[in-house]
């Protein structure tokens, strides 16, 4: 069997090897700083004692899930910290496919890609509910597809790529159609710090057997690289997932852990509020310069990518690659997230030079 690799690194590196500045707008690599105690976090790890350099607990720190669950107001025992929000989206989906409860895994049109590749890689087939033109889930149509083969339903909120944030009665129905039909909701909240609506509102406060929230600190941190994030299961299912974790990874890494802890425990607001801030500078500098372009877009109400769409140029890889080429931007080709905006190219505005990016389009088109 083939899984569907995703298409990030491929633009990433034609971008990188282009024979021009390119501004890349790829990838959700954030380009701001991380916390000040994540780096203080890590330098103090680098005299730790010899012990402290050996395997953690597979589950993760046992201070680091204490911190966990006290910030989200569940019991120590239902979290896992994984290598990131995409083990966590993993291990929930096999949990949910490894039931005999359902071979159907439903997701959004559009999509984040590496769910339908999951999908694949656990032999799960896929259902597709084409979100609405703003970005909104409607959870009538989500029931519509839903049955006694639904083994799992995967969402993310705030979204990537349409920057939609469901709102809570969202959430409940959907978490309502879980539990209807004995699947498991798989919340995916890694942009959870990146709400520019005030609408966002986790699935943790939403309690059932049926759903699970998954996080990271990747994005609210600035540091994908570090591969530390986590899981909330219910009481029934957190035994399984924790062995999986365990048996694919051993474990995750200290150090990042360490510095992930550290940082939880001596960063405060400001420091996201700041991050916030910043961006939303970035997203009316890049959208006022789409608006100049001529182009369509939507304005996110959370995470950090803008989708647009130019006159008769689909967001097609060819199209893409031309755009790097031609205009020095590199965004990604809607058609890798689905049917549903394959006329749009995704720009992730991680890069101070948005705006220029902007113009540039505009001068292309
Ligand atoms: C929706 C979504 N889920 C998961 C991930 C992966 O996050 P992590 O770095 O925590 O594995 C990303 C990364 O861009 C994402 O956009």
């Amino acid at each position: 069997m083939e899984y569907d690799e995703p298409l990030f690194f491929k633009v990433m590196q034609y971008a990188a090897n282009a024979d021009r500045d390119v501004v890349d707008m790829v990838s959700g690599n954030p380009d701001w700083e991380p916390p000040q105690a994540l780096r203080d976090g890590l330098h103090e790890y680098a005299d730790a004692d010899i012990e402290d350099f050996q395997y953690p607990p597979s589950e993760g720190l046992r201070e680091l899930r204490e911190e966990i669950a006290e910030r989200r107001n569940v019991s120590v025992d239902q979290v896992v910290v994984t290598n990131g929000a995409g083990e966590a989206n993993y291990l929930a989906m096999a949990r949910a496919m490894e039931r005999d409860a359902g071979d159907e895994i439903i997701l959004t049109d559009p999509v984040y890609p590496y769910y339908p590749g999951k999908t694949t890689m656990l032999d799960g087939e896929a259902r597709f509910v084409p979100t609405e033109r703003d970005g909104s889930l409607d959870p009538a149509k989500v029931r519509d597809v839903a049955s006694d083969d639904t083994a799992c339903i995967v969402v993310n909120t705030p979204n990537n790529p349409t920057g939609a944030v469901y709102g809570r009665e969202t959430m409940e129905e959907l978490v309502a159609i879980a539990e209807e039909h004995d699947a498991l909701l798989v919340a995916d909240e890694v942009y959870d710090h990146f709400d520019f609506s005030g609408r966002f509102e986790s699935a943790l406060t939403i309690d059932s057997e049926h759903r699970v929230v998954v996080t990271s600190y990747s994005k609210s941190m600035a540091i994908t690289g570090y591969r530390v994030g986590y899981a909330v299961f219910p009481d029934s299912h957190v035994k399984a997932a924790k062995t999986r974790h365990m048996l694919v990874n051993v474990t995750g890494s200290r150090p990042a852990q360490q510095a992930v802890l550290h940082a939880l425990r001596n960063t405060d607001a400001d420091y996201y509020e700041e991050t916030r801030a910043m961006l939303r500078e970035r997203i009316d500098a890049f959208t006022d310069a789409l608006d100049a372009a001529g182009a369509e877009y939507s304005r996110p109400d959370g995470a950090f990518y803008v989708l647009a769409r130019f006159d008769d140029f689909p967001g097609t890889l060819d199209n893409v690659y031309t755009l790097i080429d031609e205009a020095g931007v590199a965004g990604m080709p809607g058609e890798a997230f689905g049917t549903a905006r394959d006329e749009w190219i995704r720009f992730a505005l991680v890069t101070p030079r948005a705006e220029e990016a902007a113009a540039r389009l505009a001068d292309y088109f």
